[in-house]
């Protein structure tokens, strides 16, 4: 893959591993020792199959995701070298004390000051790429542009990314700073489909119901701008969950990946992630199973190639609405 985001002579994997699970989840417990040694297991087990992007924020797990990576980092520091770390902020949680509710924070002194937990708790000096988590409603895209300028100057940040933005709004960002925005990451399955949906329903009724912003993934192409997919499994909706609740399109589509899965000898999860990856626009699924069974199984799609009528038929029988 042509990423632009090549750190240090690394090529970027196209398969990113989300960190999101680790830690011991969210609650205020501490890390355990087990927390650390699943950290371990899944970090080796990703490079030991070419996946080189490890994908954090700082509020995962508050912050303990990233601290036990952080320790598994100090235990093996070797491993730094052969790594492309990112991470987010800019979301911040409620202060109930004070009546202050979650919210979004782009000031320059709340980047600044994010950067530094989140290099604190990683135990690194620099982050290969950060990104703007969710949309701030008060961004100052001035005010962006000067944390990411000092960010970059003191040798904190290498590149920049934005995480659920539209089209329009990296654009105003992109306006104030002159470091390039690498990488979007947004929903995108086999489930959350809008951002195939826009595309195809161009000029016609049923793009009222799609909130994929429209334009976005063309931008994103155009401006050699790496899409990133989060949610990529579905949280397992087509690959083992149980689905006696599911809709009639979710139990085909499921069935559909099964019987591909079967056809080409590779598991379920190898399909939903070819599916995101036969898109000429070179999307990264991030993956974020803490299972290692699960995390092997997704590291087979690499090898697998749908064809043009097999990706058609998977997002119809997903849309549950025959095309046109
Ligand atoms: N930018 C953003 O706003 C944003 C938002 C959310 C997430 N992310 C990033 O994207 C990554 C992936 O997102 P995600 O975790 O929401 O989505 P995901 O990769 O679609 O789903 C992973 C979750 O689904 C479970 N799962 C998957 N297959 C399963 C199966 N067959 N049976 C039972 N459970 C199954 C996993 O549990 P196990 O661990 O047990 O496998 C895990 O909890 C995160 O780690 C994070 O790095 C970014």
């Amino acid at each position: 893959m042509n990423l632009p985001i090549n750190e240090n002579g690394l090529q970027a994997s196209q398969l990113i591993y989300g960190c999101m699970g680790l830690g011991g989840g969210w609650n205020r417990n501490s890390i355990q020792p087990e927390h650390i040694k699943q950290a371990h297991e899944v970090v080796e087990l990703a490079l030991e199959h070419n996946i080189n992007m490890f994908d954090h924020a700082d509020i995962y797990a508050f912050g303990k995701a990233e601290t036990v990576f952080g320790q598994v980092l100090k235990e093996d520091p070797a491993l730094r070298e052969n790594m492309i770390i990112q991470s987010k902020l800019g979301i911040r949680f409620p202060n109930e004390d004070k009546g202050i509710p979650a919210r979004y924070d782009f000031s320059k002194s709340y980047i600044l000051e994010s950067v530094d937990g989140i290099l604190s708790r990683l135990n690194i000096d620099y982050l290969d790429v950060l990104l703007l988590h969710r949309p701030d409603a008060l961004m100052d895209a001035r005010e962006v542009g000067e944390a990411f300028h000092k960010l970059k100057d003191s040798g904190k940040v290498h590149y920049f990314g934005v995480s659920n933005m539209s089209a329009g709004q990296i654009r105003l960002l992109q306006r104030y700073t002159n470091e390039k925005i690498v990488v979007n990451q947004l929903e995108m399955s086999l489930d959350k489909i809008g951002w195939v949906e826009t595309g195809v329903h161009v000029n016609q009724i049923a793009a009222r119901d799609n909130v994929f912003p429209e334009g976005t993934l063309e931008y994103c192409q155009l401006e050699n701008i790496q899409l990133q997919a989060w949610g990529s499994l579905a949280k397992g909706l087509y690959t083992g969950v149980d689905l006696g609740n599911a809709s009639e399109n979710v139990k085909n589509t499921a069935l559909l990946v099964q019987k591909f899965a079967e056809e080409k000898q590779v598991s379920k999860e190898a399909i939903v992630l070819a599916w995101l990856m036969k898109h000429p626009a070179s999307i990264q699924p991030i993956i974020g199973t803490t299972n290692l069974d699960r995390l092997q199984a997704c590291t087979e799609a690499v090898n697998v190639t749908l064809s043009r009528d097999e990706w058609y038929s998977l997002y119809v029988s997903s849309r549950g609405v025959s095309l046109p």
